[in-house]
């Protein structure tokens, strides 16, 4: 994976070989410059991109545009995870756990009140309270919190056996990472994990309209260090279907 698609040269070949998707992007383009100009900082622009996705449609705003694959991203981060020793008895924090895609089968699978979904968005968490509702969830009682930051102040320490994040680094600047590396170890257990997945990059680390960001390995591994965390980059997910990669973190 060496391409920058943010270079003029990427960009020119892609839509040469994807006329179709000139239109879209475009409007994108549009849209996500309107919403950078109204908000501050990245949380508040990215905040906005999901307001709108997710009238749209919420499936869609995670990044599953029908029912089908939404169902199936889910399964595969949910068997990842049960692969790797997650049991029912364990406490998930979920960071960015949009409208559940992958949550709905870990709330299900987990003790009851054993799941604590976050999420920057408010619209994605109303339609994370759908997803509940639509599968019969109800009585396991997940956490469903708003927040404005990746600092877990509220949180209790050393409480989480898993943390698991999944395209939500790939949505966010550095210094997003770095806020919850430098917190997210007082709120693991010392036995616990911390998963997430990434846009890798071998080449140039870069963005695309703020909206999607790739970075090298050793970049994200580096940043981990420097909060007292190892990163071992999972190669075992590379088999998956899914084109982004994972690194786990511990204390
Ligand atoms: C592509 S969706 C993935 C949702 C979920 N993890 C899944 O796999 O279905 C990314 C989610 O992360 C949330 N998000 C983005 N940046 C975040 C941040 N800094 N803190 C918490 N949530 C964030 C978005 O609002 C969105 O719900």
């Amino acid at each position: 994976m060496t391409r920058t698609r943010s270079s003029l040269a990427h960009q020119i070949t892609y839509a040469l070989k994807h006329p179709a998707r000139i239109a879209p992007h475009l409007r994108r383009l549009a849209r996500d410059t309107w919403l950078r100009l109204r908000t501050d900082d990245h949380v508040s622009y990215y905040r906005a991109v999901m307001r709108h996705d997710t009238a749209r449609d919420p499936g869609g705003a995670v990044g599953s545009h029908n029912q089908r694959r939404w169902l199936a991203m889910g399964r595969m981060q949910f068997d990842y995870l049960v692969e790797h020793g997650l049991k029912p008895e364990c406490r998930m924090l979920e960071i960015g756990c949009g409208n559940l895609r992958a949550g709905h089968l870990f709330i299900g699978y987990l003790h009851t009140g054993n799941y604590y979904g976050v999420d920057i968005s408010p619209d994605i968490l109303l339609a994370a309270q759908d997803t509940l509702a639509e599968h019969g969830l109800q009585d396991r009682l997940p956490h469903l919190t708003p927040v404005r930051d990746l600092k877990f102040a509220f949180l209790p320490d050393e409480h989480f056996d898993v943390v698991h994040a999944h395209s939500v680094f790939s949505h966010s600047p550095l210094e997003v990472i770095e806020e919850c590396f430098a917190h997210v170890g007082r709120v693991m257990k010392p036995s616990g994990w911390f998963d997430f997945t990434f846009d890798r990059t071998e080449g140039k680390e870069h963005h695309v309209l703020r909206e999607d960001f790739y970075y090298r390995t050793e970049t994200l591994v580096a940043l981990a260090a420097r909060y007292g965390l190892k990163a071992t980059f999972m190669e075992d997910w590379e088999r998956s279907p899914h084109k982004q990669s994972k690194i786990r973190v511990t204390r």
